[in-house]
């Protein structure tokens, strides 16, 4: 399946399962990192002629995204003397594609860039829409720009060596979307048998149909709002508080999806404390979370700690935090007007 992101500058096209040759007449750096071009390097060079071809293999881990791994990707790239016309692919999961995505936007002003994503999580979420970026000590993904594609090229296949852990925290972006945008998708989650999510010879036919979905959902969104002026914000669901539990957390204990389901959990315990959701929209969304075998609760050490992190969100502005709430599910809303009382409460139920 092809899903068209039509951006009026910058048009391209999402390919899910197809088949693809990639004919480059340009160098190529491949940005990705031991572990899969241990596993996928040799099916993904089958699909790739380019003139000259330079693998930039980056240290594995959430903790490794930042400012270091920049430079050292850029160095890599100017020692390989890539011009501008030369063209970055990133492979790799969310990490390879932020990273790279920014890169590509740095060097030497700008050259393009592919995403062939290899995690559930980047195929739904991260290689599409163009947010790219590092974290640093500050928070997560503090540093960074907005830079489409040229394409996006997602295989099931890829995703067969993930682990279970790995896949459910991919899930958890696509709950997100669902409970912002499209609560039919939360039907069909909720229809997902968690023995075929898993099972080997059936997970390429439910990846290619949650991928698409949630692809198609997403185009709509970034072609409505690129720069996140409004309607993506909602995108953001779960990670205000996401955020703040990776950065305590130094991006060891959680996945980047199951500190998100974590989030959500928190978010709606506030939007019903709001009432903007009842009871039983809050448990609909929690047991979802728990038939996937997300985490859905965090002990938050010191409430006053917690709270202040959230002005180093970048949704933050002139001291309101904006928090994206569940208005009902399948229709995402932002509030900026929630006391801090009130956001206390509802932390208060973390600790
Ligand atoms: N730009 C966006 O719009 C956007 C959206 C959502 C998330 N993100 C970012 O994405 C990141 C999370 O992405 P992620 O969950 O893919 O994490 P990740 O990139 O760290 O990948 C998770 C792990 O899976 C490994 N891996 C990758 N592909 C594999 C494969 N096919 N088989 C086996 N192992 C494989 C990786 O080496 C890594 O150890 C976060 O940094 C988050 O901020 C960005
Ligand atoms: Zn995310």
């Amino acid at each position: 399946m092809q899903i068209q992101v039509n951006l009026k500058d910058n048009p391209y096209k999402v390919f899910v399962d197809e088949p693809y040759f990639l004919e480059l007449n340009t160098k190529v750096a491949l940005l990705s990192n031991p572990k899969i071009l241990g596993l996928h390097l040799n099916s993904l060079l089958k699909r790739i002629k380019c003139e000259e071809l330079f693998i930039i293999s980056v240290k594995d881990g959430e903790e490794y995204k930042n400012l270091a791994s920049i430079e050292e990707i850029l160095n890599q790239m100017f020692n390989s003397k890539l011009d501008r016309k030369s063209l970055l692919i990133s492979f790799g999961g969310g990490v390879i594609s932020d990273m790279g995505g920014f890169a590509a936007s740095i060097y030497q002003r700008g050259i393009d860039f592919i995403n062939i994503p290899t995690t559930l999580l980047a195929c739904v979420d991260a290689a599409v829409g163009g947010k790219t970026g590092v974290n640093n000590h500050f928070g997560k993904n503090l540093i960074g720009s907005f830079y489409q594609p040229k394409a996006v090229y997602c295989q099931s296949e890829f995703l067969r060596t993930l682990n279970e852990r790995e896949l459910k925290a991919g899930l958890a972006e696509f709950i997100k979307m669902a409970i912002m945008f499209d609560e039919n998708l939360l039907d069909f989650i909720e229809n997902i048998d968690e023995t075929t999510f898993l099972n080997a010879n059936c997970k390429d036919e439910i990846f290619t149909q949650i991928i698409s979905k949630s692809v198609a959902l997403k185009a709509r969104v970034v072609e409505n709002d690129e720069k996140e002026a409004g309607l993506r914000m909602l995108l953001n669901y779960g990670h205000t508080f996401a955020h703040i539990i990776e950065n305590q957390t130094k991006y060891k204990i959680y996945l980047h999806g199951e500190a998100v389901a974590i989030g959500m959990n928190m978010a709606n315990s506030l939007a019903l404390n709001l009432g903007l959701i009842d009871e039983k929209e809050c448990k609909r969304v929690e047991n979802i979370l728990k038939k996937f075998k997300l985490p859905t609760t965090y002990k938050i050490k010191n409430l006053n700690e917690f709270y202040e992190a959230f002005f180093l969100d970048k949704k933050t502005h002139h001291q309101k935090i904006n928090f994206i709430l569940p208005h009902k599910l399948g229709q995402g809303i932002i509030k900026n007007d929630i006391s801090k009382d009130m956001i206390l409460k509802s932390l208060g139920q973390f600790q």
